[in-house]
């Protein structure tokens, strides 16, 4: 193996083979009236805003609506729609968002790449409107100091594209799939399959520009660093909105291998699996081996041969972990629209800190094939390397050393039967359970990127969720939310709430 950076899929093939929110929402056409009215009298005239402003009388209302839901489940027609869109072309747009909705005590959704896995960025029980961020998308690299302004409309394949175009011996660690927004999917951590070797994207943002609940414009210096600490980890949503990051890319070789070995239980996956807790977390952090158990018996292919591995250009690689032929152009990079179209989801996560023993992954491997997933798919991903250096408190995200692996649960179904989202959700749950033995407790760790509504929300106190997420860094979440946001403008199910009491102690 030449490559200095090597990346292994094992998939492990196991011959294998409920819960919906709605509600209505009527407001009065006034409340919107007057939203729109504060929105025109904010706009400056050197940044029209009515090109910006789609209501329900707006023909297109519903497609700029559709445009970025990334999940069936939370498009139908019982799904509460928002009074109004504001497809902000600039900063002031946000701020004029910000303040107007305030005065009007509406609640907004920030939304950039539409990929909450609880469509938390597009739905809400109360009367709502969206800051629809895909116009704010620039991307400006400076080869010089290697750094970039990414705006938070920006999707990670542009990123990736925009640095391949620049140098072929830099990359930025972010993750696998090209459609994520550079809002949601940073603010959450950000990881991908440069985690052992670098660290998260937050690892790596210096700078950022906010709008602030009174709909101020400010960056690190301004905010501050309590804020600029939370928003690196802690889900920007509970603070503020992002208009863009400043990140520093980093270095990688100009070539990169990667392997995908696919092994069937016949053929010995248990046995892979247990030498694979072994060694994944402690190897060469340029090794970054994901195990994916899946349901789905689609590669018959034996164990690693030569030919498996593959040498390439970073770029490249990006297409491979996304399934792309290498043949694919670079330009699918740039495609917002992600296949297929139409698709349901349920996701899930955990911390494991010590191996699963043979009977335990066999426990596993049985309820996986028992339970009626239409498709089950869990990614391990090694921790250890750069993760187990960086403290705990560096930033708001928590989940560093002492962590052998993170697990993702992925059921998938494209049935549009309440019965198959009852099932599909139900299993994604019932397979959570049968982990608990082998997983983190006390908090039981969960992934802020993989929202999960299960683990909880911020109703009458609880901060269950928050403690799952954030660890002991809770408390100066609560801390900065009191500072920074005291009228608790932005809020929604998991955002960290307002506390008066933590902020005394
Ligand atoms: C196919 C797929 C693959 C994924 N792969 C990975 C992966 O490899 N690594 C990983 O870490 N995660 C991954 N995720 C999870 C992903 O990181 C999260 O879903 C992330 O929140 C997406 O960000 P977004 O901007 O696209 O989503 P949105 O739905 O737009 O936003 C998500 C959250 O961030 C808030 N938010 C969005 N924009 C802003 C903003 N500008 N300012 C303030 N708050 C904002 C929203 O209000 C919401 O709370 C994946 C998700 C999918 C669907
Ligand atoms: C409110 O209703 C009136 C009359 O039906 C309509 O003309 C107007 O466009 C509506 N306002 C918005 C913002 O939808
Ligand atoms: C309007 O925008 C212009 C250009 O960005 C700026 O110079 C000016 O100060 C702004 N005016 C107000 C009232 O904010
Ligand atoms: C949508 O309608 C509102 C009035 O209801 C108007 O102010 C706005 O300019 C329209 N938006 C677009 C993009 O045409
Ligand atoms: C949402 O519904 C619209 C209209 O039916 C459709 O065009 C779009 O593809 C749907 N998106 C998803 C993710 O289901
Ligand atoms: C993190 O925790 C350590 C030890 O408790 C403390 O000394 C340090 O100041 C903390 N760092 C931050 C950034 O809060």
């Amino acid at each position: 193996m030449k490559g200095q950076y090597s990346y292994l899929i094992t998939s492990i093939l196991l011959p294998f083979l409920f819960l919906l929110w709605a509600s209505h929402i009527s407001a009065s056409n006034s409340t919107i009236d007057s939203f729109v009215q504060c929105l025109q009298s904010h706009s400056n005239q050197s940044h029209p805003i009515s090109n910006a402003i789609f209501t329900p009388s707006n023909s297109s209302f519903l497609n700029v609506l559709y445009s970025y839901i990334r999940d069936s489940r939370f498009n139908t027609s019982s799904t509460p729609k928002p009074l109004a869109i504001v497809t902000a072309l600039d900063a002031t747009h946000v701020q004029a968002t910000v303040i107007c909705a305030k005065k009007s005590g509406i609640q907004i959704r920030i939304r950039s790449g539409g990929h909450d896995f609880e469509g938390l960025s597009y739905v809400s029980s109360v009367p709502f409107v969206i800051l629809d961020m895909f116009n704010l998308r620039s991307i400006d690299i400076d080869m010089q100091s290697e750094t970039a302004w990414i705006d938070g409309g920006a999707t990670i394949g542009e990123l990736y594209y925009k640095i391949a175009q620049k140098s072929r011996v830099h990359a930025f660690p972010a993750g696998v799939c090209f459609t994520l927004g550079a809002g949601g999917h940073f603010s959450g951590g950000g990881y991908g399959n440069m985690l052992r070797e670098y660290g998260l994207s937050i690892d790596h943002i210096i700078d950022a520009h906010v709008v602030d609940a009174n709909g101020r414009l400010l960056n690190r210096e301004t905010m501050g660093e309590d804020l600029f600490w939370a928003i690196r980890g802690g889900g920007a949503a509970s603070f503020c909105v992002i208009i863009s990051w400043k990140i520093k890319l980093v270095r990688v070789p100009e070539k990169v291998t990667v392997f995908n070995v696919p092994k069937t239980l016949e053929q010995g996956a248990t046995d892979v699996v247990l030498q694979w807790q072994d060694i994944a977390s402690t190897i060469d952090r340029k090794l970054f081996i994901r195990v994916q158990p899946q349901t789905i018996q689609t590669f018959p292919r034996l164990g690693l041969q030569a030919q498996d591995c593959t040498e390439m250009p970073w770029i490249k690689t990006t297409l491979f972990w996304n399934g792309d032929s290498m043949g694919t152009p670079l330009e699918v990079l740039l495609d917002r629209t992600p296949t297929p179209s139409h698709s349901y989801g349920k996701h899930k996560s955990d911390y494991v800190k010590k191996p699963i023993p043979r009977a335990g992954l066999e426990t596993i491997w049985k309820k996986m094939i028992e339970l009626q997933a239409d498709v089950f798919l869990m990614q391990w991903n090694p921790y250890g390397g750069k993760m187990s250096e960086i403290s705990s408190n560096a930033t708001a995200f928590p989940h560093r050393a002492g962590n052998l692996f993170k697990m993702q649960y992925l059921a998938l179904w494209q049935d549009d039967s309440i019965e198959a989202t009852y099932r599909n959700i139900q299993a994604t749950r019932e397979l959570h359970a049968t982990f608990t033995p082998y997983v983190s407790s006390n908090p039981r760790e969960a992934f802020l990127n993989y929202r999960d509504i299960d683990i909880g929300t911020n109703e009458n106190g609880n901060l269950v969720f928050a403690s799952d997420l954030y660890k002991d860094n809770v408390k100066r979440l609560l801390q900065v939310k009191a500072k920074v946001d005291p009228s608790n403008f932005f809020r929604y199910e998991q955002s960290i709430p307002l506390f008066p009491r933590a902020m005394k102690q």
